[in-house]
């Protein structure tokens, strides 16, 4: 059974811009900010209403490596792999945080869609290593132990039914 793509938070994403191709970034940002990645399903529908060709709108969405085609879970974990973060111990936290979702180098987000767990070459941010990001927000001096901790909370959050921004 083919599953029907609920085009309704499009419509609304695409009503709050003007229709043109130069609302192409942020009308594609806004998609990616509520599905957590671009689902295929919007290209022609979104290049239909604002009047741009489907590939021009790939080609956008491929340009930048802040958008994704792949699906991503609800909390991206970005745990930074940059040479300050290495020597300090990035990669047994990395380990840690894969053993506990049951990920690894080649599945990056759980089943579930909760989370997704990447890595980065600097997030700017080398005074605080080894870092990494929750959803953008930036978590300083971690080790194996914090980044478990802080997974449970999010999990508790998953639970409460919540979202941490
Ligand atoms: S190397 Fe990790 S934040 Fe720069």
């Amino acid at each position: 059974m083919t599953r029907q793509f609920d085009f309704a938070p499009v419509d609304r994403i695409l009503d709050s811009h003007p229709s043109s191709e130069l609302s192409t970034i942020a009308i594609l940002q806004d998609i990616q900010e509520h599905y957590h990645y671009l689902p295929r399903e919007v290209f022609p529908y979104v290049a239909k209403a604002i009047g741009v060709g489907e590939a021009r709108l790939y080609g956008v969405a491929t340009f930048y490596e802040n958008f994704s085609l792949e699906p991503k879970g609800k909390y991206v974990i970005r745990c930074c792999d940059g040479t300050a973060c290495h020597v300090r111990g990035s990669i047994p936290i990395l380990e840690r945080l894969r053993q506990e979702l049951g990920l690894t180098d080649g599945k990056k987000t759980t089943d579930d869609l909760n989370f997704t767990v990447e890595t980065v070459s600097c997030l700017g941010a080398c005074g605080l290593a080894p870092a990494m990001t929750v959803n953008g927000t930036v978590y300083g001096a971690m080790t194996p132990d914090k980044a478990s901790e802080l997974l449970s909370e999010l999990k508790a959050e998953l639970a409460k039914g919540g979202e941490r921004a």
